[in-house]
């Protein structure tokens, strides 16, 4: 009798009846909206007021009492970073110990128009996070590519929309699968760092729903995004984390957004405001603002007048008692958190953690093959001429490596996407191995990363640079941005390549017209000083740890480059957009964004959106579409056969752009709307199927703030960039 007495004890104290437990909270058999239900009325009002800020840098609170752990983050998009974590400083800028896997920046994936490959890469960043003890990944980032000025272009997947919801929608659903929270951000319109905390965009509805939001929609739509971030501007007139119109009704109301929204950190200016838009969780910790504080006030284009520690408990408990939040908006938020920590399994977890991942599973060599692969399928080749590339050890002896990203791999962009990976591996370092006992490889700076420290005199270094060029069969010039120069808080000053570097090219392609230049960036440059002097140019993004082994993979051919231009690279920044240095800025161009500028304005750029060049050739044929005439409702399927007509294997992104003949507003002379990457052997031939549903095909009419798709004709135009169109095809849309 003690016995069962004991034992019920226990069973009740740990929550436990016979079949299972009884607290339905802690039953992982029950429907997620009852667990979080049970939860929530479990709650005291304190506990409920503190799942609203943040604990710390990076991490939520948790309701100790019942052992329901905090969401711990961690930075993405592009591997973890690895600050505020066990073992690690919690400062920002303090030397780091913890390391992840760094692979390619945002818009290197995006070159790569591969949705699998960046699920991969999110499936092994959830995986990291894991192992690192975190539970939510700040990333992917999804804002458009604006002005190709913008500092943290590289995080985003470039300047179209469509492009840009595949690779988030990806990453999301990957991420998610691995039970680690997803955080697509920046929500909304956060598309310049020059004065980024403070500048209130306004944008018209049509280019808020067709440019900047499809992506976010499509994360929430598509992939069920569980965690969202809002940005630091303002979004016509309201913060972005205290705008209704975007969080209540457009990311809620419209879409069915079920997660919650974290607030960028240092980015909320209310209290009441916000709780009532819909931000539910403040970051970071009201203890870590006071430092923020003097951060924002100190940084140019900061927030002197940066408050913050709004979501804190008792400033929320005294507007909770005035009523002016109520407890439906505070139960409503509480409940949001709960659900995605039941439903990513973060609680059950916690309540059973022999089941958490002990081994430490960073730094693979699985890890690091993706890694590689990756920044493989991410370089583009810009221009190939005399077919210079790929490198032909039987023709060329030697081979001079110059510039200040030979030696240096630019792993990233700058701010806080930074990864920090156990080691990095230079282009030179790569191009040594693969040349062993069969070429001469030798390096020369030729002129000085600007900003970093200079080792000799400027007109020196351009003269060993020239005399080892002259005296070599190949130049390689390894030319871009450091992660100092390109990056989060301050945008690039120009399209040109820093201080040096294009009078560096020139130099070296005089002295030897087997000159190649290879570029380290996260957004376009200007190459019109130089490119018609150079054979081959390589835009290699940054590209993660394994850039220099992807780098020498692609110059000697043992990967053939595949991959395209996420960007259009303009020849000239009066053919574009650039940040705008003024408190509040209009985005007049609408949805003439990007390509869409340019074909609108009938503007050549240097290289066009979609353009990539590879080591064989692909053909196309064969454009059907059925049916050719559909209703509302009907998809068209689309089949076009690509061959491969060169002598290599090789990988062709085969892309599919509609216009809409006539339609009663003015719409792009082509969008993007479908793509397919193929892998063929030589002479093999593949037929590539895509649908077109209704979504394709729509507007958003601002008239009656609706999608509409009209009927009438519409042109397929199918090619291998948005300037290289192979085919053309029509249908013709019925009511
Ligand atoms: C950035 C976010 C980032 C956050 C936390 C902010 O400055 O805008 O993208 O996730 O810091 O590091």
């Amino acid at each position: 009798m003690r016995f069962i007495i004991l034992t019920l004890t226990a069973l009740l104290l740990a929550g436990c009846g016979k079949n299972g437990p009884t607290e339905p909270w802690k039953n992982p058999k029950m429907a997620v909206e009852k667990r979080a239900e049970d939860l929530l009325r479990r709650l005291t009002l304190e506990e409920k007021l503190d799942l609203l800020s943040g604990d710390g840098f990076m991490s939520s609170h948790g309701i100790p009492r019942l052992g329901v752990p905090a969401i711990r983050m961690a930075d993405g998009p592009v591997g973890i970073r690895t600050w505020a974590m066990p073992g690690a400083p919690d400062k920002p800028g303090e030397p780091q110990t913890v390391h992840a896997t760094a692979f390619p920046v945002g818009i290197a994936m995006g070159a790569t128009w591969n949705p699998d490959l960046v699920a991969q890469e999110a499936r092994v960043i959830a995986q990291e996070a894991l192992v690192l003890g975190r539970n939510q990944v700040l990333g992917p980032t999804v804002n458009i590519a604006r002005t190709p000025l913008w500092g943290r272009n590289f995080e985003g997947y470039g300047e179209d929309p469509w492009l840009t919801s595949r690779m988030g929608v990806a990453y999301i659903g990957a991420m998610q699968g691995e039970g680690v929270i997803p955080t697509v951000k920046h929500f909304a319109v956060n598309n310049q760092e020059t004065r980024r905390n403070t500048v209130n965009v306004k944008v018209d509805q049509r280019a808020l729903e067709e440019i900047y939001l499809p992506a976010f929609r499509a994360a929430v739509e598509e992939a069920g995004v569980w965690s969202v971030m809002s940005s630091y501007n303002k979004v016509n007139g309201a913060w972005a984390a205290e705008n209704p119109e975007l969080l209540n009704e457009i990311l809620r109301k419209r879409w069915g957004f079920k997660g919650y929204v974290v607030s960028d950190w240092a980015s909320t200016h209310s209290t009441g405001p916000t709780v009532n838009a819909g931000m539910d969780i403040e970051m970071p910790g009201p203890t870590v603002m006071p430092g923020l504080k003097d951060f924002m006030k100190n940084f140019p284009g900061g927030n002197p007048g940066f408050d913050g520690g709004y979501l804190e408990r008792s400033k929320l408990k005294a507007l909770f008692d005035s009523g002016e939040i109520s407890k439906q908006t505070l139960d409503e938020s509480v409940r949001r958190i709960l659900r995605i920590l039941f439903i990513s399994g973060i609680i059950d977890r916690s309540l059973t953690p022999d089941k958490a991942p002990t081994k430490p599973e960073v730094d693979t060599p699985e890890q690091r093959l993706l890694a590689r692969k990756a920044a493989d399928q991410s370089i583009v080749l810009l221009k190939n001429d005399r077919n210079i590339l790929p490198l032909d050890p039987q023709k060329v002896r030697t081979v001079a490596l110059i510039g200040p990203n030979a030696e240096f791999n630019r792993v990233g962009g700058g701010g806080s996407s930074a990864v920090n990976p156990e080691y990095s591996w230079k282009p030179a370092d790569g191009i040594r191995e693969r040349a062993a006992g069969k070429m001469q490889i030798s390096y020369a700076l030729g002129a000085t990363m600007e900003g970093e420290k200079e080792t000799a005199p400027a007109a020196t270094l351009l003269k060993e640079a020239t005399d080892l060029a002259a005296k070599s069969d190949l130049a390689i010039v390894f030319v871009g941005f450091s992660a100092a120069l390109e990056g989060e808080m301050a945008d690039r000053k120009s399209l040109s390549l820093p201080a040096g570097q294009d009078d560096l090219i020139q130099a070296v392609a005089h002295a030897n017209k087997n000159t190649i230049v290879v570029i380290n960036s996260g957004s376009p440059v200007d190459v019109t000083k130089w490119v018609a002097q150079v054979p081959g140019v390589v835009e290699a993004w940054f590209p993660g740890q394994e850039g220099g082994h992807a780098i020498a993979d692609i110059l000697f051919g043992d990967v053939n480059p595949s991959g395209k231009l996420p960007v259009t690279f303009p020849k000239s920044m009066a053919d574009s957009f650039a940040p705008i240095d003024a408190p509040e800025i209009e985005y007049k161009e609408g949805i003439f964004v990007g390509y869409r500028h340019f074909d609108k304005k009938n503007i050549e750029p240097a290289f066009a959106f979609g353009h990539g060049l590879s080591y064989t050739t692909f053909e196309y044929s064969n454009l059907t579409l059925t049916p050719v005439s559909p209703r509302y409702g009907q998809t068209v399927t689309l089949l076009v056969t690509v061959k491969n007509t060169g002598t290599r294997a090789g990988a062709e992104v085969v892309q599919v752009y509609l216009h809409d003949v006539k339609s009663s507003v003015e719409r792009p002379v082509k969008e993007l709307k479908g793509f397919q990457r193929v892998e063929l052997k030589p002479g093999e031939s593949q037929v590539v199927t895509m649908t077109l549903d209704r979504r394709s095909m729509w507007f958003y009419d601002p008239l009656v703030k609706d999608w509409a798709a009209e009927p009438g004709e519409f042109d397929v135009l199918v090619g291998s960039s948005s300037r290289d169109i192979r085919l053309k095809g029509q249908f013709a849309l019925y009511e």
